[in-house]
């Protein structure tokens, strides 16, 4: 049996268990090995940070987000650090479950120091040095603080809570991004997650930023398979593949294109990865998605900036 089939069984498994988060990070962490915070997604998720704060500072007034929000932040928090080092005084997190711990936190600083020492954090991010002290003097008595100081210290405030009703008031944040989650959050979740985003981006100055992975996830894990690998399904086959631990949507970014328009959210700037053609050409697709044009199904990455004030609500 193929690899991707065999995570796939036993994700849906552990969806059912209760903890089931808890028990997804031990089997990644020594089973598929997906959870080490490895040079590449630091520095993946670094440029991300790089891009969202680009974006701010092309399509608002201010230079610096003060109040910033990230949905789907996951086990390191390396936007939601480098907000902080730039300067931001409130950090939101909003996610379903709490997947950093004070071990994974110190981990993603170790990284930003070992970062800098390398030179190379300054050409990323145009970060402060006194907030970047701030984070040397934590690492050297991390064994002092508790999670809840450390996050203090660093302006951020988990949300653990429905992203549909976030308890945050209205016009009340400068930037509200996400990273490789969107694609998790079926439809009938995300429409009214977006009308949320709304309500608490401010309409004056105010920035969305979203980055979106639309590769079948399990490709990334089994390169027997490529990533359009799960275009094969209908969609009542999928509902028995997918699990709530990882859901994959399998939207394609005609669809974000559609929901964006029905919210009236302005794209004012747009980036994709085109794909790959011959890959996408060698599945056969369900019906669903045949009746798009490939060049539009191929994309796999996408990336959507708004400028939240350029439209009245
Ligand atoms: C694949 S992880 C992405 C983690 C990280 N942002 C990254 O760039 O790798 C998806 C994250 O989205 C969160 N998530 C999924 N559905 C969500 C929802 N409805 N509301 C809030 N967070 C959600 C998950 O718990 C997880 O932390």
């Amino acid at each position: 049996m193929k690899k991707w089939k065999q995570k796939a069984i036993v994700q849906k498994t552990i969806s059912y268990l209760p903890l089931s988060s808890k028990i997804n990070y031990i089997f990644q962490k020594f089973v598929t090995k997906g959870v080490n915070l490895v040079d590449n997604y630091f520095y993946d998720r670094l440029g991300h940070a790089r891009e969202h704060i680009k974006a701010f500072q092309n399509y608002s007034d201010k230079s610096i987000p003060h109040a910033c929000l990230e949905i789907g932040t996951g086990w390191y928090p390396i936007v939601p650090v480098s907000f902080f080092l730039i300067g931001s005084d409130k950090i939101f997190s909003v996610d379903i479950s709490f997947l950093t711990s004070k071990e994974r936190l110190q981990i993603t600083l170790q990284k930003f120091v070992e970062c800098n020492n390398l030179g190379q954090l300054k050409n990323y991010i145009n970060f402060l040095p006194d907030r970047f002290h701030t984070i040397t003097k934590l690492l050297n008595d991390y064994d002092k603080f508790s999670l809840d100081e450390i996050l203090q210290r660093l302006n951020i405030t988990y949300l653990i809570e429905d992203a549909r009703k976030l308890s945050l008031p209205d016009n009340s944040i400068d930037l509200v991004n996400s990273n490789n989650t969107f694609e998790h959050i079926y439809p009938d979740n995300l429409i009214p997650i977006l009308k949320d985003f709304i309500r608490v981006v401010k309409k004056k100055g105010g920035v969305m930023s979203h980055f979106i992975d639309m590769s079948d996830h399990f490709a990334h894990f089994d390169k027997s398979i490529n990533i359009y690998n799960f275009l094969q399904f209908s969609d009542i086959q999928w509902k028995w593949i997918d699990n709530s631990i990882q859901p994959q949507s399998r939207i394609r970014v005609y669809d974000y294109k559609q929901i964006y328009e029905d919210l009236k959210i302005p794209i004012s700037e747009e980036s994709f990865r085109e794909g790959n053609l011959n890959e996408l050409k060698s599945i056969r697709l369900a019906k669903k998605f045949k009746k798009h044009q490939l060049n539009e199904i191929a994309i796999s990455h996408c990336h959507f900036i708004s400028r939240m004030s350029s439209v009245n609500y």
